[in-house]
C-alpha cells in the first residue's frame, strides 16, 4: 500500500508545491498534488514545509550508568519531537563505547528503545587497536577528546597504531588542555569566567595540535566556536579536502552573556563566545563552508547544573528540541541562509559521515520527512521537553516554526506534540573497507 503527503516540499534546494508518494518506507514518486492517483490516500499538509528528516551527527544519548541524565528512549523521543530522524551518538558514555563489546552492548540496548535511527562514534580505548576493531564493526568515526589528543601527543606507540591506519575517519574536539589548565591557575574559577578559562586561544591551539597529530588524515572538527580557530581551519581546508568542521546551534545563536542570566545551565564546552565569533560562524555557514550544524545535545541533571562549584557543574545542555525553531528564527531575520541551514542539517552531514538513504527528498530515499508549521510563533519551555534534561539556555525565547509531524521510513512517529507508537528506530551500522 502506498500513501502520499503533500505540502511545500524541499527538493533540489528549494520548496516546491508537491506530493511525495511513499511505499514500504521508501520515496516512490514525487508528483504535483493533482497527479496523485485517486486510490492513493493523500495527507495534505497544505502550506506547511516538508523537509528531509533532520540529521544530527553529534548528540549525547547517555544511557547505561548515566540513564538518570538521558537514555536511548528519552533522547530519541526528544529527537523526533525536534524533527530529527537520524542521529550519531557520542561515545563518552559510562562505560565508554570504545570496544567491540561495548559497541555491541550499546547496539542491543538501543535497539529496544530508539524512536529514530541511531549510529555510534567510537571512543579512544586504552589500547587503540580496540577502537579500530570497533570502528570496523560499524562505528561511524573515532572520536578524540582533548584528553585523548594530549595522550596521543605524548605516546608515540599509541599514535603510531592510529597513524598506520590510512582510512580512519576521526572526529576531534579541539581544545588545548595545557592552555586551559594554565588559565585556570590564573583566573578565578567560576562559571562567569568559563569563556576566559577555555578561551579562543585554547581552541586555536587545539586545532593546531590536531592538525599536527593527524596530518593527512580524514578529519572532522566538532563544535568549532571561535573566529580565531575558524580562520585557521578555513585557511587549511582550502587545500586539504579531507578536513571539515561543524558548528552548533548555540554557538550560532547565543553569546556568553547568557551565562550571566542562566549561570551553570549555559556552561558548555567549548563555551559560548562573543558577538564577533557568532557573526564569523554565520558568515562561514552562509558561504557554504560548514559541513554540519549539530545540537551537541548534552543532557545532565538539573541538580548537577545548579551546583555552585565551577568544576562540579557539568558542561552541556539539551538541544534537540530547540534547534530547528531557533535556526528558523535566524533564517527569518535574515542572519543565516535558508538553503545552507537546511543543507547543514540534512544532506551535507549524511554525505560526510556516509549515512545512506537519508538527508534528501528524492526517489528511493528513506521516507524520512519532517513537517513544519513555518509561521507558528511560540516560546521555548524546557519543562515540556521529552529529554530528561528539563532546562535550557533558550528558555522563554520566542521562536518561529513548529515541528508538526515526523515520518520515519514512511511511518508517522510524531504528531502535534505526541510521540506515536512504539520505538521504530534502527541501529545503523557503517560499512568500512578498512
Ligand atoms: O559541553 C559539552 N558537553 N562538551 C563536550 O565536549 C562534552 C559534552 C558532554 O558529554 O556533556
Ligand atoms: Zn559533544
Amino acid at each position: 500500500m502506498s500513501i502520499a503527503v503533500s505540502g511545500k516540499v524541499w527538493i533540489d534546494n528549494e520548496f516546491h508545491e508537491a506530493a511525495v508518494v511513499i511505499k514500504e518506507g521508501i520515496i516512490l514518486d514525487i508528483l504535483p498534488r493533482s497527479s496523485v492517483p485517486l486510490n492513493t490516500p493523500l495527507i495534505d499538509f497544505e502550506d506547511n514545509l516538508i523537509l528531509p528528516g533532520l540529521v544530527d551527527v553529534h548528540v549525547h544519548l547517555r544511557d547505561f550508568e548515566q540513564s538518570y541524565k538521558e537514555d536511548f528512549s528519552s533522547g530519541t523521543k526528544a529527537a523526533i519531537a525536534g524533527g530529527y530522524t537520524t542521529l550519531l551518538a557520542m561515545p563518552n558514555t559510562k562505560p565508554p563505547i570504545s570496544s567491540i563489546e561495548m559497541l555491541q552492548s550499546a547496539k542491543e540496548r538501543a535497539q529496544e528503545k530508539i524512536f529514530c535511527d541511531v549510529g555510534f562514534h567510537i571512543g579512544l580505548n586504552e589500547n587503540p587497536v580496540n577502537s579500530i576493531k570497533a570502528l570496523r564493526e560499524g562505528g561511524f568515526s573515532i572520536k578524540l577528546y582533548p584528553e585523548d589528543i594530549r595522550l596521543l601527543s605524548k605516546d608515540e606507540k599509541k599514535k603510531k597504531i592510529l597513524a598506520n591506519e590510512e582510512e580512519i575517519f576521526f572526529t576531534v574536539h579541539c581544545e588545548d588542555l595545557e592552555r586551559i589548565e594554565a588559565n585556570k591557575a590564573k583566573i578565578e574559577n567560576k562559571v562567569e569566567n568559563h569563556s576566559r578559562i577555555r578561551d579562543e586561544i585554547a581552541e586555536l591551539n587545539g586545532v593546531e595540535l590536531c592538525l599536527k597529530l593527524l596530518k593527512s588524515k580524514n578529519l572532522h572538527v566538532v563544535h568549532l566556536s571561535s573566529d580565531l580557530a575558524l580562520r585557521r581551519l578555513l585557511s587549511e581546508s582550502e587545500f586539504n579536502k579531507k578536513l571539515t568542521f561543524e558548528v552548533t546551534v548555540h554557538h550560532l545563536s547565543l553569546t556568553n552573556k547568557k551565562v550571566e542570566e542562566f549561570k551553570g545551565i549555559a556552561k558548555t564546552n567549548p563555551p559560548l563566545r562573543s558577538e564577533k565569533d557568532i557573526l564569523a560562524l554565520r558568515k562561514a555557514l552562509n558561504e557554504g563552508k560548514v559541513t554540519a550544524i549539530v545540537t551537541d545535545h548534552a543532557p545532565h541533571s538539573t541538580e548537577e547544573k545548579k551546583s555552585e562549584e565551577y568544576d562540579l557543574v557539568p558542561s552541556g545542555f539539551p538541544g534537540l528540541e530547540t534547534a530547528l525553531p531557533v535556526l528558523l528564527k535566524l533564517v527569518k531575520s535574515g542572519e543565516i541562509s535558508l538553503k545552507e541551514t537546511i543543507l547543514a542539517l540534512t544532506l551535507k552531514p549524511s554525505k560526510r559521515f556516509g549515512i545512506p538513504n537519508v538527508g534528501e527528498i528524492k526517489l528511493n530515499s528513506f521516507a524520512n520527512l519532517t513537517i513544519v508549521r513555518q509561521n507558528e510563533r511560540w516560546r521555548i519551555k524546557a519543562s515540556n521537553f521529552f529529554s530528561k534534561a528539563k532546562f535550557s539556555p533558550f528558555e522563554d525565547m520566542e521562536v518561529v516554526g513548529k515541528v508538526r509531524t515526523v515520518f520515519l521510513r514512511g511511518e508517522k512517529v510524531f504528531e502535534e506534540g505526541n510521540v506515536l507508537s512504539s520505538p521504530k528506530g534502527k541501529v545503523m551500522i557503517k560499512t568500512w573497507n578498512l
